[in-house]
């Protein structure tokens, strides 16, 4: 078998020069790291979409720097090739470049990931190119950006109107000067994430942004039908798992219940 390599952010970069696509999906556990991992999974990202699917929460908005520490951090101990970064949770970046640099920082020491995400173009592009200075590789994010939901009133597409899609431009552009080694374009129209995949240098990785992106991203417990609660129109689900769990559940109920579990074989005698 092949020895493959372990990503670093230039073979991500590389990967769009040589016309490969990336392939991204969320992980805050080992066990789901370690699977990813084995299936060449290019990047895991412990998104702080663990607010969603893990806290069950409706927003993002709560998760919190200590709690992305220690997903990443198990993730983290289970992947041997794969890029991994951490998302950084709201306000840890957005109050002064010196506390993102303090809570980034914090971030890479204590997990070990390979680099940071971080949400917004103009406004925090000061901040990344900080960040890229002191050597803490950052992927950005545009578009439908969760962190500002309540700014935006929901979770409606972005970039549809020619202004808002010109200043995307100007953003993405802007996050590459800044260092940014990829950009995650989020629930934007397939034309927009097109024209700005090829105006940068640097992969876009694309959730609701057509095919046209170097790479693609979902949150793994959308892909394999975990997450029942809502489903975007851009998830594509892989497995339906919620359901092939809760009857392994019930099967699990009625064995106990009926004594037919534990058998001989599952007892010592
Ligand atoms: O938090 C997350 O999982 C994300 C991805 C959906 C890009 O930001």
């Amino acid at each position: 078998m092949a020895i493959i390599p372990q990503h670093t952010t230039k073979t991500i970069v590389a990967m769009k020069k040589s016309g490969e696509k990336i392939t991204v999906l969320t992980a805050y556990d080992y066990l789901f790291g370690k699977l990813l991992d084995e299936a060449g999974i290019d990047i895991i990202l412990v998104g702080d979409s663990l607010g969603n699917v893990v806290q069950g929460k409706s927003t993002t908005l709560s998760v919190t720097l200590d709690e992305i520490i220690y997903h990443t951090k198990l993730v983290r101990r289970a992947v041997k090739r794969a890029l991994v970064v951490a998302d950084m949770p709201f306000l840890s970046y957005q109050i002064s470049e010196e506390d993102a640099i303090r809570n980034c920082g914090r971030v890479m020491k204590e997990t070990g990931a390979e680099a940071i995400k971080l949400e917004g173009g103009e406004a925090v592009a000061e901040t990344i190119h900080r960040l890229t200075s002191v050597g803490i590789p950052v992927m950005g994010h545009l578009g439908l950006t969760p962190q500002s939901v309540h700014q935006f009133g929901g979770y409606q597409l972005r970039g549809k109107e020619k202004r808002e899609a010109q200043q995307m431009k100007r953003d993405a552009k802007l996050l590459e000067q800044s260092g940014c080694f990829a950009i995650v374009l989020e629930k934007i129209p397939s034309s927009l994430a097109s024209a700005i995949t090829k105006s940068v240098s640097i992969p876009t990785i694309g959730i609701g942004a057509g095919k046209q992106c170097d790479g693609q991203v979902l949150v793994t417990h959308d892909m394999l039908g975990l997450f029942e609660e809502f489903t975007p129109k851009f998830v594509r689900k892989y497995l339906n798992l919620s359901q092939d769990i809760r009857s392994a559940f019930q099967h699990y109920r009625d064995d106990v219940q009926k004594g037919k579990f534990p058998n001989e074989k599952e007892s010592f005698s």
